[in-house]
């Protein structure tokens, strides 16, 4: 049994009976659907979100995360379940405060944690005795300790007595329609034994599987080593496209192949590079503090190169298979399909698409693009209106680029009306060897 003292005891108790209230700073594509599972649990939630415009769209229950629809929002709000609020002060009643808020790379890839700052000051205004804090932003080990704790201690309230603080990484996978957020279990580490229990017993309320671990910073760390992982391995995969592409065979034809292995083996897809807020950012904040430490990672490095270098591989590609047909990009006509890093989701965040459209247009190609979930988008300066994919006369390109392989853009249809078809995804490849089909 963990002492827990009064003050732990009351609110390990309202966590319990779910009489508490939760607070939730950040109401993005993490925070968001922590706060609706929270209200649909029976918990009062106050969101937070420092964005006006955001707010007050939220407050009248719009949603602009795909995995918390309207139409599931609309009701917690309209009965007083969440509450959305766009300053901090509406955090006074909570007992339990969980931090969603970025954290973006600098002009030199080093951690921006101001927002994490911005919001720790927010809480530290309203923190008093019997609370709970847990950040779940993905930050550098010792972010909990060095930079929340002292602004919490600051009016001689007592971590793991007065007050509890903890880490729990957040893992969902936007879009993921398999591994929702009670399936995936969550890391939690505390500052003190009391502060992991107390953690650990309000996430008990909501997701199937807790995981304790020793620390915050184990906690930290855990959540860097998972998506540096995913990153240096597709980093691998993507190596492997580029070597496969010059020995004339097929990659994805031997990545399916090695996906039989029943062991020892984990299937990751090339693709035309990395988006999204996590994957092109996370690595970069266990380098920098590593470098701190005196020691230079070097994966990391490499599969930044690698990844980073694949929206130029995918101009280059499209500039080949337009060559083939004694055509220049310049003045070409090209339909990319989607501008979404990844698919089933809206978010354009770091999308290679961008850059291999801005690339594409740079060299004279007149582009277009469609993503059923994106209809506008500004890129090198220009805005431009997504074209609809089911009128889109696709037969009028130069050529279709393939860059997200949203449900909707039908690989039948695709090969059987466009002229030229450049597919980074192999969603054409359930179809077969075809001579106007390009693939990574
Ligand atoms: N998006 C993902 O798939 C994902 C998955 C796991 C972890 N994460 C991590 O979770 C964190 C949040 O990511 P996200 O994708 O939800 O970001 P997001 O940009 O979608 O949402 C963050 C929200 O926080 C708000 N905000 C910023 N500063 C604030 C403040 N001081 N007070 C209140 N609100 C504030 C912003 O207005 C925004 O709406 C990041 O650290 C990210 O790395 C993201």
């Amino acid at each position: 049994m963990t002492p827990l003292g009064a003050l732990g005891s009351r609110l390990e108790e309202r966590l319990r009976t779910h009489a508490a209230t939760v607070g939730v700073v950040g109401l993005g594509y993490v925070g968001l659907p922590l706060a609706a599972a929270f209200a649909r649990a029976g918990f009062a939630v106050i969101g937070v979100d420092a964005d006006p415009a955001r707010s007050a769209r939220l407050a009248r229950g719009i949603s602009p995360v795909e995995d918390v629809p309207t139409d599931e929002l609309r009701p917690l709000v309209e009965s007083g379940r969440l509450v959305v609020r766009s300053t901090p002060e509406a955090l006074g009643e909570a007992d339990a405060i969980v931090i969603c808020v970025p954290t973006p790379l600098g002009k030199s890839k080093e951690p921006d944690i101001s927002f994490i700052v911005a919001a720790a000051e927010g809480v530290a205004g309203v923190l008093r005795p019997g609370r709970l804090v847990v950040l779940e932003s993905t930050t550098y080990p010792g972010t909990t300790d060095e930079v929340l704790l002292p602004r919490f201690s600051r009016g001689g309230l007592r971590v793991g007595e007065d007050f509890f603080l903890a880490f729990s990484p957040e893992r969902i996978d936007p879009g993921n329609r398999t591994w929702g957020l009670a399936r995936i279990p969550k890391v939690v580490g505390g500052v003190t034994p009391a502060c992991r229990h107390l953690a650990e017993t309000l996430y008990r309320q909501i997701i199937d599987r807790v995981v304790p671990v020793s620390t915050t910073q184990v906690a930290e760390m855990v959540k860097l080593f998972e998506n540096t992982f995913r990153s240096v391995n597709i980093a691998l995969v993507n190596e492997l496209a580029i070597m496969c592409r010059r020995l004339g065979m097929p990659v994805w034809e031997v990545i399916g192949a090695a996906a039989t292995k029943p062991f020892g083996y984990m299937a990751f897809q090339p693709g035309p590079g990395i988006g999204g807020h996590c994957l092109p950012s996370d690595p970069h904040y266990l380098s920098w503090r590593s470098r701190l430490a005196g020691y230079e990672a070097k994966f990391i490095a490499f599969a930044d190169e690698i990844n980073g270098g694949m929206p130029r591989y995918v101009v280059d590609l499209v500039r080949d298979a337009l060559n083939e047909q004694s055509r220049a990009v310049k003045g070409s006509r090209i339909l990319a399909l989607g501008v979404a890093y990844k698919a089933g989701v809206g978010d354009i965040r770091d999308s290679p698409a961008l850059e291999i459209i801005e690339s594409l247009q740079a060299l004279g190609a007149r582009v277009e693009y469609a993503d059923p979930r994106v209809p506008q988008v500004t890129v090198g300066g220009h805005r431009l209106e997504a074209v609809e994919w089911e009128k889109a006369d696709l037969g009028a390109y130069d050529l279709v680029l393939l860059l997200t392989a949203h449900a909707e853009f039908e690989p039948k249809r695709l090969v059987s009306e466009a002229r030229l078809v450049v597919d980074t995804r192999n969603a054409t490849g359930a179809l077969g060897e075809l001579p106007h089909v390009v693939r990574l």
